[in-house]
């Protein structure tokens, strides 16, 4: 089938090279003429695994081609997909600016007796699907067909290809029943269960699946306290709940918190929209509080043990917001070397994949950064883990702590083994975990 993707963002650029890779002929439009020509060229802005690979052999092949003009693309394909940012505003409500320009673009090229599908695949509030399409009936020539979809993406950075290759679900959220047909068509090859929804429950979905999981790492980090103040192991307890089927083990792992560029801005999106229905969510509020206050807790156990943070040496392991992308978007990692700086430490970070972005954004100017872990922590007084990369659980321990000032480690994603660590002669501490205690 012939498809376009308006925004070679994160899911417009994963969504269309599976798309292409499973047969289609995606036209993939972004109104940044620059970033167009490179990613003809097969030079991807981000690091995800497989996506190159994935986009250099599709252009290759024919199958996957860019453009800046959403008139060649519309033109060209049977659907359209509009996969553009949805940003936050200051109160948290979602900037839908981006969202409208591209409805009424699309509104300006679609031809009579030219049937389209414009599908939106970018997260945005129940109601969106209703608006666009009166957005292109108000601007779009008389006599113009189209329907509008919703079918939101729920990929997660750093394995998003295989989650967009073998999706848990796809959502459909459609009225019209060409529409639906076409849709279906559209992902026959990737045979996965299909749920064909009304479009606000379709958009619904996505804000209440994202605030669901996010719901669940507050939970278990709140827990985490818990086992802190009261010599329980969190792992142990996550396991126990976990292997309750109707709860189950996946996003139990408590930690510094989640980040990223969507569980922060979906939460408070979330919240805007049911204030904004008159039915407050207040529950996610807390969500957001248990969030930061982890970081919190873990700070003070810092300071309880370095007493002033001020000219202490302090090194970082990690910083982007997880492992397996170079994402620094609301990186807890981030906020947390912020808050050292702010007290006056010398910070210096190493991160295998997020030190260009820190670079290019500017956002820590007062960390330095190192060129391996074992760099960053010479002559270190405490070791912060503060993402849980691979890579750092490979570290020669004995190395490790010679390279230290003081062998102190604080582990904000419990990576590591407490009883290893007690036994190599460490100050370990991590996170709802029992100094020593084998998990
Ligand atoms: C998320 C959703 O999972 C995905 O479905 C949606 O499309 C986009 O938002 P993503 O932000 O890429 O994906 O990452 P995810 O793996 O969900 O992790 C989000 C954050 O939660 C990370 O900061 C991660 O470290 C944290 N996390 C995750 C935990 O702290 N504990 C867990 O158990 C799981």
């Amino acid at each position: 089938m012939d498809l376009s993707i308006i925004g070679s963002g994160y899911v417009g650029l994963v969504s269309g090279a599976c798309f292409a890779e499973v047969g289609h002929t995606v036209v993939c439009v972004d109104n940044d003429l620059k970033k167009v020509e490179s990613l003809q060229a097969g030079h991807i802005p981000i690091y995800e695994p497989g996506l190159e690979e994935l986009v250099q052999r599709n252009v290759a092949s024919g199958r996957m081609r860019f453009t800046n003009s959403i008139a060649d693309g519309v033109d060209h394909s049977e659907v359209v997909f509009i996969a553009v940012p949805t940003p936050p505003q200051a109160d948290g409500s979602v900037d839908l600016s981006y969202i409208e320009r591209v409805a009424r673009e699309i509104s300006g090229v679609l031809k009579p007796g030219q049937y389209r599908v414009v599908v939106d695949k970018s997260t945005v509030p129940v109601k969106t699907g209703d608006k666009v399409s009166e957005t292109i009936k108000r601007y779009g020539s008389r006599g113009a067909e189209f329907d509008v979809v919703s079918n939101p993406e729920f990929l997660r950075e750093g394995c998003a290809v295989a989650d967009l290759m073998h999706p848990d679900r796809i959502v459909i959220g459609s009225k019209s029943d060409r529409a639906l047909a076409i849709m279906k068509k559209l992902y026959e090859p990737f045979m996965a269960p299909i749920l064909v929804t009304d479009i606000n429950s379709a958009e619904l979905i996505k804000h209440a699946a994202n605030s669901f999981l996010a719901l669940k790492i507050s939970y278990i980090n709140a827990v985490s306290a818990i086992c802190d103040a009261s010599g329980a192991d969190i792992e142990k307890v996550a396991d126990g709940i976990g292997m309750d089927r109707r709860i189950g083990r996946n996003f139990l792992n408590a930690g510094l918190g989640y980040g990223g560029s969507c569980f922060p801005k979906d939460l408070a999106a979330f919240i805007a929209i049911s204030e904004d229905l008159g039915v407050p969510f207040t529950l996610l509020k807390e969500v957001q509080r248990i969030n930061s206050s982890q970081r919190e807790r873990f700070l003070k156990g810092l300071r309880d043990t370095l007493w002033i943070l001020r000219d202490k040496k302090i090194a970082v392991w990690g910083l982007t917001f997880k492992p397996d992308t170079d994402d620094i978007r609301c990186s807890v990692a981030i906020d947390f070397i912020q808050d050292l700086l702010k007290e006056g430490a010398h910070v210096t970070a190493y991160d295998p994949k997020g030190m260009e972005n820190v670079a290019k954004f500017g956002l820590i100017p007062g960390a330095k950064m190192a060129a391996s872990p074992l760099e960053a922590a010479q002559g270190a007084e405490a070791l912060i883990i503060a993402t849980e990369w691979h890579e750092f659980g490979m570290v020669d321990l004995a190395h490790l702590k010679e390279a230290m000032h003081s062998p102190l480690v604080f582990d904000g994603r419990n990576l590591l083994d407490p009883a290893t660590m007690r036994r190599m002669g460490f100050h370990y501490r991590s996170i709802g975990r029992p100094e020593g205690q084998k998990s």
